[in-house]
């Protein structure tokens, strides 16, 4: 596996390795490697014949007081799990590669990325979009992968892929949870043994108001309600949103329009969301 830290760099190999017919997988990360992370690469190594990874904690995607600086980091073992999983290059610029000090355009998606996580966070999808934007220019993949565990993000992206004609295929890999169902996440590790323990409440009062929605007869804000509370009881933490969402994660007032149920929970100091989709009826998604 070869080890990246210039853009430079990264074009003459990928350029090469077009030219000689080859299909380059993308898998846009943070760091800080979970399964989660690694059954990304696994799909991307099925389905293209090349395997980037990028890691970078991508500043423009925290607000001011959010966990940029404490985020937790492991460059050595990521390399090393990087590595196992047969990633053909890890792309892991520093902030002043990817950034000029007075870098002044963004990319906005202004629609799929406004209601859900956008209330609270009003600047990190346009954190997101921006430094995708950057990568599939730096990297031109034919594919890139992203977890439905972030449900919001791959749709703001897919949106984004459509408005503005990237030349790219993006990819859903399903949500890849611990025993107890708590969604895996680089964050879980900020929470306390006793937040651990309750934080599956939050998935499985998820899953309890899916099936409620499925039931005839189901009125949604009712379910949501009671949702809310059940998680809030359960878990000790607070519910910052809790709703029922279309493919455009749009808030809906019928059960039968309802995609996906989605929710992010404050838990102690540590923020958490997930997501059941509701239509295929795979509450594991
Ligand atoms: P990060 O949180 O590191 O996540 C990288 C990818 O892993 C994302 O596509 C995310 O949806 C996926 N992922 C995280 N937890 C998962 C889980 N439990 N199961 C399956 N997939 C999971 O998301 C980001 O980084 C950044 O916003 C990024 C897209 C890299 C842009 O900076």
């Amino acid at each position: 596996m070869k080890l990246v830290k210039s853009k430079i760099e990264v074009r003459a190999e990928i350029a090469r390795l077009k030219s000689a017919g080859a299909r380059v997988g993308l898998v846009p990360t943070m760091g800080y490697f979970h399964e989660g992370h690694l059954s990304l690469m696994r799909i991307s190594r099925r389905q293209a014949d090349y395997t980037v990874v990028s890691l970078f904690v991508n500043p423009i995607q925290f607000a001011p007081g959010e966990d940029l600086e404490g985020y937790p980091r492991d460059p050595e073992r990521d390399l090393d799990l990087a590595r196992k999983e047969g990633v053909d290059l890890l792309f892991a610029p520093d902030k002043k590669e990817v950034y000029a000090p007075n870098a002044s355009t963004f990319i906005e998606e202004t629609s799929v990325s406004k209601g859900l996580c956008g209330q609270s966070r009003p600047d990190h999808f346009r954190g997101v979009t921006t430094v995708l934007t950057k990568l599939f220019n730096i990297v031109t993949p034919d594919l890139a992968v992203f977890g439905r565990k972030d449900i919001q993000q791959l749709m703001v992206i897919r949106r984004m892929v459509r408005d503005l004609d990237f030349p790219v295929e993006i990819v859903a890999g399903p949500t890849v949870r611990e025993p107890d169902g708590l969604a895996l996440s680089s964050r879980n590790l900020y929470l306390s043994k006793e937040e651990r323990r309750r934080a599956p409440d939050l998935y499985r009062g998820l899953q309890a108001a899916a099936r409620a929605l499925a039931e005839p007869g189901a009125e949604l804000a009712g379910v949501l309600e009671s949702a809310r509370r059940e998680i809030e009881r359960n878990t000790g933490g607070q519910v910052e949103y809790i709703s029922a969402v279309d493919n455009d994660m749009a808030e809906v007032k019928q059960a039968s329009d309802c995609s996906y149920l989605a929710a992010a929970l404050q838990l102690g100091s540590t923020r958490l969301i997930d997501n059941v989709d509701v239509n295929t009826g795979d509450l594991s998604n």
